[in-house]
């Protein structure tokens, strides 16, 4: 590494330790006591299965799972890695038919089987996937990936000042600078920069439902409180509901409505943080728990993973 690259990484660090000490605190668990089964249902799952073939090798990565998700409700699966989250998630999104089950959203069967019913699906659905650099054309700038958005949502009629309002105002949102982005290509930003302006495009859409596939596990430290800290904003004002995935069941404890603990495919326990993760009665649950020291006691944001 060069000195001025070092430089440049130290001064990037010392900016984002300083806006991640400027931000207002997260209420967590601000929900934790409201009944979401009142709310209108969302997605919801019976027998959801998915089976794959690889040669003579039989995987049944999603076993016969049953789950309903509500308006507004942030549902986290946790479970460790081989345990079917992604499977479950891009049968979620429609990107992989289940093998067996059935998923309704909105109320009713799910009916994706034309390519223009998908797309309709994908107004009501979004994803942040695990790796920001996966989710990018490396040949799009950043420019063109909002007004992507804007076009998305049908509003592609309007004038060339109101589009550049609308991604200034979503860039705000997540403390980007639209003026510094535009004729940026994605891989000029940092990974914590990059899961920004995937918000900033879910700020634009506005999906009901919102997926986040273990969207802090491959950025720093400091990042990781910023983009949790923007995920928890971002349901609160636009009332979506979010599904998180992850691995980190103390982190799934503080910012849970709902959670579902994940193990070989099946979901072994589910319910409100403080029932699973305070009095849990699957061993794996149990198991999960005594990796975290401290469940109880307040949450440092600077250590999430
Ligand atoms: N396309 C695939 N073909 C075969 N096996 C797969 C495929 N995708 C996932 N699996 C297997 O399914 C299981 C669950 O994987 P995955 O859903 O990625 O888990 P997680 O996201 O919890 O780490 C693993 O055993 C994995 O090897
Ligand atoms: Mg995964």
């Amino acid at each position: 590494m060069k000195t001025e690259e070092i430089n440049e990484a130290i001064q990037e660090t010392d900016a984002a330790i300083q806006e991640a000490d400027s931000r207002e605190s997260v209420t967590f668990g601000a929900n934790r006591n409201k009944d979401f089964s009142k709310e209108p249902m969302c997605l919801s799952g019976r027998g959801v299965t998915r089976v794959f073939h690889t040669g003579k090798i039989t995987t049944v990565a999603v076993d016969h799972v049953d789950f309903d998700f509500h308006r507004g409700e942030l549902i986290s699966i946790v479970g460790e890695s081989g345990s079917g989250k992604t499977t479950l998630s891009k049968m979620l999104l429609g990107l992989l038919d289940p093998t067996e089950g059935e998923i309704s959203y909105m109320g009713k069967p799910r009916d994706i089987s034309t390519r223009a019913k998908k797309k309709e699906y994908w107004q009501g659905i979004q994803a942040i996937f695990q790796d920001p650099f996966s989710s990018y054309n490396v040949f799009h700038k950043i420019d063109s990936v909002l007004l992507d958005c804007i076009n998305m949502r049908g509003d592609k009629n309007l004038s060339k000042e109101e589009k550049h309002a609308l991604m200034t105002e979503a860039c705000s949102f997540v403390n980007l600078k639209f003026a510094e982005l535009t004729n940026k290509y994605p891989f000029e930003l940092s990974g914590g920069q990059m899961q920004r302006l995937m918000i900033a495009r879910i700020f634009l859409l506005k999906p009901t439902i919102l997926l986040a596939d273990e969207p802090t596990s491959m950025i720093d430290a400091c990042s990781r409180a910023t983009i949790l800290d923007m995920l928890l904003k971002l349901r609160d004002e636009t009332g979506m509901t979010v599904i998180f995935i992850t691995h980190d069941i103390g982190l799934a404890y503080y910012i849970s409505d709902s959670v579902y603990i994940m193990e070989h495919g099946k979901f072994v326990e589910s319910g409100k943080p403080d029932k699973v993760m305070l009095e849990p009665e699957a061993p794996y649950t149990k198991r999960l728990i005594s990796d975290v020291p401290k469940i109880h006691e307040p949450w440092d944001l600077s250590t999430v993973g």
